[in-house]
């Protein structure tokens, strides 16, 4: 779980009385060392998926990208460029740094914007052929989801792919259970008496609301498992792979009608995002 190099008690309890920015902002040196950051078995398996199924991108963004787990993966994934978008300067700090130079990856270069992914910048509007999110999802409300899918959905190009694992719910009082409902509780205690709030649940992020939020937000929604996870006593399996897809040109659900610019489609050579309202970070 953590290594030596993590942060130790002190240091996460004061990151847990901080707002989710500066807590991060805290956490960033040591966060590559703890389990919150996204492990590579999980990002392997969602690079295969994607790589079989869809071939190549042109353009690629890490929503909540940290210290940029999983921009190694776009840049191999895409061919045009990729952008790493977090509310944490310390974090974009540290994926600037892991990335700065093309060995790390790929050859596509990695650029970093300090956004609010529930208002990005106007200059990323319609940019992207395929957004991913990994480890984040906990920090956003219910209630902020389709705000937050709205955004997603707008970055995108028609026929945009929105890719994002999700795991199966522990069984219901299992020990597992216990733990995140445990955490969930104490983080509403904390919220309720401690300002600022640090937004960060378990338990809020439901495969039926999403699939539910993210139609409402104009998505075409499926998902695939990620079969080296294995599958549950009920033959349901334990990771899925949501791939929610932004209609195409021709308003056809998967973006390969005629004019489609997805992922397999073929579009106008595409210029860089002229980030607005986002502190860039240029790796
Ligand atoms: C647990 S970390 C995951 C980082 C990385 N994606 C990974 O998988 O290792 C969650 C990240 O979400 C970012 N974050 C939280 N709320 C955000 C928001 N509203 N807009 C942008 N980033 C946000 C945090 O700053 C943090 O870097």
């Amino acid at each position: 779980m953590f290594t030596s190099q993590g942060p130790g008690l002190r240091e996460l309890a004061v990151q847990a009385l901080s707002s989710v920015e500066r807590g991060y902002d805290l956490l960033a040196p040591a966060f590559d060392h703890t389990p919150f950051r996204t492990p590579d078995s999980l990002l392997d398996a969602v690079e295969e998926v994607l790589a079989r199924r869809e071939g190549g991108f042109g353009a690629g963004l890490d929503l909540c990208c940290g210290t940029g787990a999983a921009t190694g993966m776009l840049r191999r994934l895409c061919r045009e460029r990729v952008t790493g978008v977090d509310l944490s300067a310390g974090m974009l700090a540290r994926a600037a740094h892991v990335h700065a130079g093309p060995a790390q990856a790929g050859p596509v270069r990695a650029d970093f914007v300090r956004a609010d992914a529930r208002a990005l910048p106007s200059g990323l509007g319609g940019a992207y052929d395929l957004a991913v999110s990994f480890g984040a999802f906990g920090h956003f409300l219910p209630a902020e989801r389709p705000a937050l899918f709205a955004e997603v959905h707008r970055a995108l190009r028609p026929g945009g792919l929105f890719a994002f694992p999700i795991g199966a719910p522990p069984p219901a009082f299992s020990r597992l259970w216990w733990v995140l409902a445990g955490f969930d509780a104490a983080m509403r205690v904390r919220n309720a008496v401690w300002r600022p709030p640090f937004v960060m649940y378990y338990r809020t992020f439901p495969l039926g609301g999403v699939r539910a939020d993210l139609r409402a937000a104009g998505f075409t929604v499926e998902t695939v498992p990620l079969e080296r996870f294995g599958r549950r006593p009920d033959g349901s399996p334990r990771w899925r792979l949501v791939l929610a897809r932004r209609a195409g040109e021709d308003g056809g659900p998967d973006g390969h009608g005629p004019g489609a610019r997805g992922p397999r489609g073929r579009g106008p050579e595409v210029r860089g995002p002229e980030v607005r309202g986002g502190s860039g970070v240029r790796a």
